[in-house]
């Protein structure tokens, strides 16, 4: 099987591109990605592999995704501008790559005869539903232009199922963490800030006052998810899964966790709460568990523990 992974140098697809490489069912694993917010630094130490190719270029280039998607059996679709405070200072750029993006990775695979796409959906496309845990049809009003964008992309898959016979599976990721997730820069996630606070042995930075809550997934996790989900048999396609541990963990209980792992003993800074942030997120997974076998080995603390080694050889 030959796999195209989009968005292959960035956090997510470079640990999925280290583990499908290892897998003797997969002949090739070609990344399709124009360093925006990947790394070289993330996918460098597979460049010498012989099932590895590296295509850098553009989602919002139709004829480069043609070409990235020549002779490939399933698209991971992985590309995004991710981050809700991103989209809310740039919304423009956020839907042309998200959806135009989107759009031309999955007219390009039609195009190219490719009959299956794994994609990269959201958590925020529950936007303002409050019910807990999240079950997968039932949905609120979206939040954020990212989430808007999110929906979008979903709404293509069932359509582009509907008129082309080709299989979408959604992958509805719930704030994923682990190694290479970057912590620098204006829209760095919570778990690398505070191992880099950590580490620095500073002081890191809560959004309000540490009671509002998220389902913390390792990325094994969604690795996992992404590999049975390649691999599904008929009755998981043309389908949206939550992929997280099913878990809820305060941001004041997260900083309490990272500061037994990392011995730092520095209390939080608490400062007002973010535009576009909900108070919680919990997923019901049972879903993904049923129709595609996942099983997600790592909870927040095991997760948290890879996690900080990782930051701590590498920061
Ligand atoms: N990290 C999370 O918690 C989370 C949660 C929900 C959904 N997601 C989704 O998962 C996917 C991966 O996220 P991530 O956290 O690894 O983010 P990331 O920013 O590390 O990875 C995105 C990758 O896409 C590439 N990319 C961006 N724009 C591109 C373009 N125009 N053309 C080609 N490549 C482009 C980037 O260079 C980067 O390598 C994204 O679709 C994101 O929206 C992530």
């Amino acid at each position: 099987m030959k796999i195209l992974v989009t968005g292959g140098a960035g956090f997510i697809g470079s640990n999925l591109v280290g583990t499908l490489l290892k897998d003797d069912k997969i002949s090739l694993v070609r990344v399709f990605d124009n360093y925006s917010t990947g790394f070289k630094k993330n996918i460098e130490e597979y460049f010498e592999h012989p099932k590895f190719e590296m295509h850098e270029g553009d989602i919002r280039d139709y004829e480069a995704c043609l070409k990235a998607c020549e002779a490939i059996d399933v698209v991971s679709h992985q590309a995004a501008m991710g981050s809700v405070p991103r989209s809310i200072k740039d919304p423009i750029t956020t839907n042309q790559i998200n959806i135009s993006g989107t759009l031309n990775v999955f007219a390009a695979a039609k195009e190219q005869g490719i009959k299956k796409i794994v994609y990269a959906a959201s958590s925020s496309t529950y936007g303002d539903d409050k019910n807990l845990p999240k079950v997968e049809d039932r949905i609120g009003r979206p939040l954020s232009p990212y989430a808007i964008t999110k929906l979008v992309n979903e709404l293509y898959a069932q359509v582009f199922t509907d008129l082309y016979e080709m299989n979408f599976i959604g992958l509805r990721y719930f704030n994923v963490f682990g190694p290479k997730q970057d912590p620098n820069g204006a829209y760095a996630a919570v778990i690398p800030l505070f191992m880099k606070a950590a580490l620095e042995n500073s002081q890191p930075k809560i959004n309000g006052d540490g009671s509002y809550s998220r389902d913390f997934t390792y990325v094994q996790n969604a690795v996992q998810a992404n590999i049975k989900a390649i691999f599904s048999d008929d009755k998981a396609n043309n389908q949206v899964y939550n992929i997280a541990f099913g878990q809820s963990t305060t941001l004041n209980e997260l900083w309490g966790f990272i500061q037994e792992v990392s011995s730092c003993t520095n209390p939080a800074i608490h400062g007002p709460n973010r535009a576009g942030d909900i108070p919680h997120s919990l997923a019901a997974i049972s879903k993904a568990q049923e129709f595609l076998g996942y099983q997600p080995e790592y909870d927040v603390k095991k997760g948290l523990l890879e996690a900080f080694q990782w930051y701590k050889e590498n920061l």
